[in-house]
């Protein structure tokens, strides 16, 4: 696969291209364009942030034609939780979905991550193909509801992290309190079915899987 002319850049650096983002994610898994759009608009340095693969066009234009997106872990301060990641449809199995995870995971180590995790429902082959494997369900910290340049981001998520006994129903809680707007919390992640030794699926049939970075 060439890769001169390609780049993987974040979106927190590059906003211009929330829009292009938002439209790629949507093209994947429906949702309003403007609940995307605020959704991808929280990235920032603390994470959550989107890697977007840019593809330079013969007239020297850019497109966006991958996304991942990186975010926190409640249950393991060092691993960080990959999720949303798109390859846009004409260019699939072409190498491009690995070469945005060795970069998205490259990007992790940089920023002093040890382990990524994902859940995947039905693309645990690709992910077998990158080295991860099956672990026990984790639970990420993509609910950073924090304003983007709004407010102070990193030391709420540390909060978080570090009252691990707290439930995320009840962390959402102490946030809500403190930003009285926000949306109230998801619901608890299903009860967890073992359906294999090395294997775990939960009820929604979803596959959790790491990998020691
Ligand atoms: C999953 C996805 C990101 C993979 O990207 P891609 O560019 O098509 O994948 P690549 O071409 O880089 O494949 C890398 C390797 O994984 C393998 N692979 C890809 N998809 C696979 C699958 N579903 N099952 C098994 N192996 C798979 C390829 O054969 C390739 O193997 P090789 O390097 O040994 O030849 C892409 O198919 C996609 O965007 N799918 C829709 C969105 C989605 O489901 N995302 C995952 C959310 S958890």
């Amino acid at each position: 696969m060439k890769t001169d002319n390609l780049a993987v850049i974040l979106l927190h650096e590059y906003p211009e291209y929330l829009d292009a983002s938002a439209t790629l994610l949507n093209s994947q898994w429906k949702r309003s364009f403007s609940a995307r759009a605020h959704s991808l608009s929280r990235s920032c340095k603390d994470l959550p942030d989107s890697l977007l693969l840019l593809e330079k066009q013969p007239d020297g234009s850019k497109i966006v034609i991958g996304h991942s997106r990186l975010t926190r872990v409640l249950e393991d301060d060092n691993g960080c939780w990959i999720e949303s990641v798109v390859i846009a449809e004409n260019r699939r199995n072409k190498g491009y979905g690995r070469y945005l995870m060795s970069k998205t995971e490259e990007y992790a180590k940089k920023l002093n991550f040890c382990t990524a995790y994902l859940s995947t429902h039905d693309q645990q082959g690709f992910y077998e193909c990158l080295g991860y494997i099956y672990c026990e369900p984790v639970s990420s910290i993509s609910f950073q509801r924090i304003g983007l340049m709004k407010y102070p981001t990193s030391s709420v998520v540390k909060h978080n992290i570090e009252n691990t006994h707290q439930t995320i129903q009840e962390i959402h809680q102490k946030e809500i309190n403190v930003f009285p707007t926000l949306p109230p919390p998801p619901p608890p992640p299903p009860p967890i079915l073992r359906t294999h030794p090395t294997c775990m699926k939960s009820t929604l049939e979803k596959y959790w899987m790491k990998k020691s970075l």
